[in-house]
């Protein structure tokens, strides 16, 4: 690999795209609506059971056929055969990203080992499933669980605790699930304060088992099963773990039949479909867990063979490279209309922001161009009431998503369709804005005298066309969920493509851990080297200690 050397935006459709971009300043979202004449047809797209409707976007037929055009000169088909054929695209770490083989249902060509291997841990997780569920496995006291709780962090936990919550209607006749990640040990303790120890089962769950916050909040649970008298052999009954490291599972204590296998070819934040997941099926059953899989699969098929122009993922991804390269947006927004779904936006951080906040390319070489947008986002319709604002009349460029189950999980019909019009006309605001006269005339109507109107309109003024999606399903299900997650998946893959980095490793996360590991060597009295302003912060812990 080369070292720093500056790599431009790789394309012959980049100054044509600049000049788009320019021409677009002039453009409204609106007017495109209405003069071309087939963009409510041309700007929507089905698959899997998701519907993309793109149509409110600051992009014309012109400027998209070059993103078109982009895609296609950029080898985009021949990646993405060489991610689903197992190939090592992921070379820093040299190992392939085969997360899609996790919810295959078809053995792909020259994949047999891995794909018995999946079918395998399938099977043995599905049995343990089974014997929780029907309650025949029991703990140390012959109690059954009444009480799962998943131990880990990242990848190993964001989406088993996303999923969990976003079905919880479809929780039935399972045990309760709880999720704690974090090293502070306030979290495990609150997760634990409701629970007793003789129905409860953890799942230890680490890609590497030498995560940090996953060990000792593991070793925590272990002293808690302890004290509570079970001994060290009933220890077994309590503790399952899935792990690429069963080595360091079965030193950890953990009986080798409670181990389930991860792959170093699956990525932490795309393991939800392996053992990874075994929460979410103790949660709903193994049909469900399946039924997830299988949207899933729906989305792989389709971003397999739907032509580019065609293709959800790619399209989505075209609409990042174009805001992020072209038009300058720096953040994005994830926002998703169901209250089931509030942990999306933090899911899709990892998946988005760990996979592609990078600066190098694949060879080593500093980007001059900018890549991944900050992604952020929270539950409609509380947002509206917090930072809408922002997007409606802030000074930054935020594409948003909007993901919209139609049908809502309760039975207050009134209700949803509330809800579904704040969605929709959310949307609407932010592409038709309001202008000054319309403003100062509202304000008239209202009774409000002529010189106050002039005072409070520029106040009231909202620049609209700013652009969104609208990514909806019929209902929040198994399938849909799965097709849902699959879509931002492949979006990511794509736009780390198009910006030529390696969406697979993670080498940024490493140095504050090696760091936090040193600073807590020189908490414990030791004399480590450190810099002038983390110095002064230990000695103000210490003096928090009452240590010197
Ligand atoms: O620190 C980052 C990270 O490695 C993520 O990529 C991963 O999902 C998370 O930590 C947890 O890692 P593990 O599953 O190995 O405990």
């Amino acid at each position: 690999m080369s070292q720093s050397r500056p790599a431009s935006f790789p394309y012959s459709q980049t100054d044509v795209l600049h000049k788009h971009a320019q021409r677009h300043q002039q453009l409204k979202i609106q007017d495109l609506l209405s003069t071309e004449a087939d963009r409510m047809d041309e700007f929507v797209l089905s698959a899997a059971g998701l519907r993309l409707d793109y149509s409110r976007h600051l992009l014309d037929t012109s400027a998209r056929q070059s993103l078109f055009q982009l895609a296609a000169e950029s080898g985009l088909e021949q990646a993405r055969e060489a991610l689903f054929s197992g190939a090592r695209i992921n070379q820093t770490e040299d190992r392939p990203a085969l997360h899609t083989l996790l919810r295959s249902s078809d053995c792909p060509a020259g994949l047999e080992p891995e794909f018995a291997e999946v079918q395998h841990c399938r099977a043995n997780m599905q049995g343990w499933v089974d014997s929780v569920r029907e309650g025949s496995h029991r703990g140390f006291t012959g109690q059954p669980i009444s009480d799962v709780v998943n131990l880990g962090i990242g990848g190993s936990d964001l989406g088993p605790r996303m999923v969990c919550e976003a079905l919880a209607p479809f929780h039935q006749g399972g045990p309760r699930i709880h999720f704690c990640a974090n090293i502070d040990p306030s979290d495990l303790h609150a997760t634990l304060a409701e629970l007793n120890p003789a129905s409860t089962l953890f799942i230890i769950c680490s890609k590497s088992f030498s995560t940090e916050e996953t060990r000792h909040n593991a070793q925590s649970a272990r002293s808690w099963l302890l004290a509570a008298g079970a001994g060290d052999a009933a220890i077994s009954k309590h503790f399952l773990a899935v792990s690429t490291n069963l080595q360091a599972a079965s030193e950890f204590g953990i009986a080798e039949e409670n181990i389930l296998p991860l792959w170093d070819w699956v990525g932490g934040r795309y393991s939800l479909w392996s053992a990874i997941g075994w929460s979410i099926a103790f949660a709903v059953g193994n049909d469900a867990f399946a039924e997830l899989l299988t949207g899933a699969e729906r989305m792989d098929q389709h971003f397999q063979n739907a032509p580019l122009p065609l293709n959800m993922p790619v399209v989505l991804s075209l609409l990042e490279i174009w805001y992020v390269n072209f038009m300058g947006a720096q953040s994005h927004a994830v926002i998703p209309y169901h209250h089931n779904l509030r942990r999306l936006p933090a899911f899709l951080q990892q998946l988005a922001m760990e996979s592609n906040g990078k600066t190098v390319n694949r060879d080593g070489e500093t980007l001059t161009y900018a890549t991944n947008p900050i992604v952020w986002g929270d539950e409609g319709s509380n947002g509206q009431h917090s930072f809408h604002q922002l997007l409606h009349q802030g000074s930054v460029l935020c594409p948003v998503d909007f993901i919209l189950p139609m049908r809502g999980s309760s039975a207050d019909n009134d209700g949803q369709m509330r809800l579904v019009a704040h969605c929709l006309a959310q949307g609407q605001a932010l592409m038709q804005g309001r202008d000054l006269r319309e403003c100062r005339e509202q304000l008239l109507q209202r009774g409000v005298d002529k010189t106050r109107a002039e005072e409070l309109a520029p106040h009231l003024v909202i620049p609209g066309n700013r652009p969104s999606s609208t990514i909806s399903c019929t209902s929040l299900n198994t399938e849909s969920l799965g097709a849902l997650l699959a879509l931002y998946e492949h979006k990511t893959f794509c736009s780390g493509h198009f910006w030529n980095i390696n969406s697979f490793d993670q080498w940024g996360v490493e140095l504050g851990k090696a760091l936090s590991s040193a600073i807590y060597t020189a908490m414990s009295g030791e004399d480590v080297p450190l810099d002038a302003s983390t110095g002064a912060l230990l000695k103000a812990w210490k003096e928090s200690q009452g240590k010197n």
